[in-house]
């Protein structure tokens, strides 16, 4: 809002005018953002892998998208993502995928490049080190490549980027959990997986660096989730001696050390990055620190009492079975998915994914914290935030 001087000399006129303000913004707020640029894996893909699979792949049908949307989207859940809430809250629609066709590719206020199953370094990593990708050409550098192609058709003039990206909310990731899924799934030992993640988050930060040459001034980076509570990385690596497991959730320990592994780099170059680019805000999204209170206590935040276990499966401890997924012939969806955090073993439930988001959006879990960014009043109070009060 612009205060002309005349304006200002009337101080009955701006009371007028300030409290008109404040009873018009439900429905006049000014948002925080004008769009949405997304990059990332399954945690955040609306749509592309559906597309790049024609439309084949399982979670192209129920009961993927049953709770929210009533019909399958192409995300990796029930219902809703963490971009998707973070969408709602700022008052922007949800984020269309990229490979969108038809009607649906409207890109006026934000593309979503996330692909399940992208990581965060090049395919050439993965070829020289002979793991296995099942899509290897959606990396993270290929996404920006794409973001990159397609920014003509979104601004034309230099100024008119400027101001499209300088009011634009980036969203980097989470995008690394499959640099480690990947090898992990296919028998990599902890020793040769751990030496990957300083070179995963060189490419994280050779991502935001060129996001923001290209003019990006507001980043979220989301962390790495907590993969020793996650039910196929639990069913991996069951082993009965029970040394290797957290005695207060029944997570393993030294996965969930390799998460915060890979966290505690992320977070120091993002502080590198941030001396680099004083002018830009990046904020840390604490995804492993959002989630474990609701492993500590679940009951306290509205969940069934063994989260670990996942609402779609096929049997087993965890409800986990490798050759047998949610969505595939023998699989059994659970009766209430907003009792459960895991939705299909290695993705959430809309409920998992609220509880994160609802977390980044009180600023808690959040550096610095989003509420900086983007006020509370502007943010639309369609979470329930009392629900998490730990
Ligand atoms: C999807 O269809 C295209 C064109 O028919 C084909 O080239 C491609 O291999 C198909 N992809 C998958 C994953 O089936
Ligand atoms: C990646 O591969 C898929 C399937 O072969 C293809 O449809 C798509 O165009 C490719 N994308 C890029 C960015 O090369
Ligand atoms: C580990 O074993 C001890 C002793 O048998 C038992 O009391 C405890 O509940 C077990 N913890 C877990 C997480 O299974
Ligand atoms: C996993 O699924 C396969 C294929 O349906 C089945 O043969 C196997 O018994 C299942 N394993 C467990 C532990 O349930």
């Amino acid at each position: 809002m612009i205060i002309f001087p005349q304006m200002a000399s009337s101080s009955a006129y701006l009371l007028l005018l300030f409290s008109t303000f404040i009873l018009l913004l439900p429905s006049h707020k000014q948002a925080c953002f004008t769009s949405i640029f997304s990059f990332g894996d399954s945690l955040a893909d609306t749509g592309n892998l559906v597309f790049l699979a024609n439309n084949t792949h399982r979670v192209n049908y129920l009961p993927y998208g049953q709770t929210f949307f009533h019909h399958p989207t192409g995300r990796f859940s029930d219902g809703r993502l963490v971009i998707d809430f973070l969408a709602e809250a700022i008052g922007l629609p949800l984020v269309p995928p990229y490979l969108a066709s038809g009607d649906s590719r409207n890109f006026e206020k934000g593309v979503n490049f996330a692909v399940a199953g992208a990581t965060a370094l090049h395919s050439d990593f993965f070829e020289k080190n002979k793991i296995y990708l099942d899509l290897n050409n959606f990396s993270l550098d290929v996404q920006v490549e794409l973001f990159k192609q397609l920014l003509p058709s979104i601004c034309s003039t230099t100024s008119e980027c400027e101001e499209k990206l300088s009011s634009a909310l980036f969203l980097m990731g989470e995008i690394g959990g499959n640099d480690y899924n990947h090898p992990f799934f296919q028998g990599r030992s902890f020793e040769e997986v751990v030496t990957f993640v300083p070179l995963v988050i060189s490419a994280i930060s050779r991502a935001i660096t060129e996001v923001i040459d290209l003019g990006a001034r507001t980043l979220l980076v989301p962390g790495n989730l907590p993969i020793g509570c996650n039910s196929a990385y639990l069913t991996l690596f069951h082993v009965s001696n029970n040394e290797s497991y957290d005695q207060e959730t029944g997570c393993i320990n030294w996965l969930n050390e390799f998460s915060q592994y890979h966290n505690q780099l992320l977070i120091n170059e993002l502080q590198l990055l941030r001396k680099l680019h004083p002018h830009v805000t990046i904020i840390y999204a604490d995804y492993f620190e959002a989630l474990m209170p609701v492993f500590r206590s679940p009951e306290k935040h509205g969940f069934g009492s063994f989260p670990l276990r996942a609402c779609c499966g096929d049997g087993g401890l965890y409800n986990y079975n490798f050759s047998c997924a949610c969505g595939e012939l023998g699989s059994t969806v659970c009766m209430e998915p907003s009792n459960y955090v895991t939705w299909d073993g290695v993705h959430l439930t809309e409920a998992g994914y609220k509880h994160i988001a609802t977390g980044l959006l009180q600023g808690k879990f959040t550096n610095p914290p989003f509420t900086q960014t983007c006020t509370t009043e502007t943010i639309v109070s369609l979470l329930d935030f009392n629900q998490y009060s730990s």
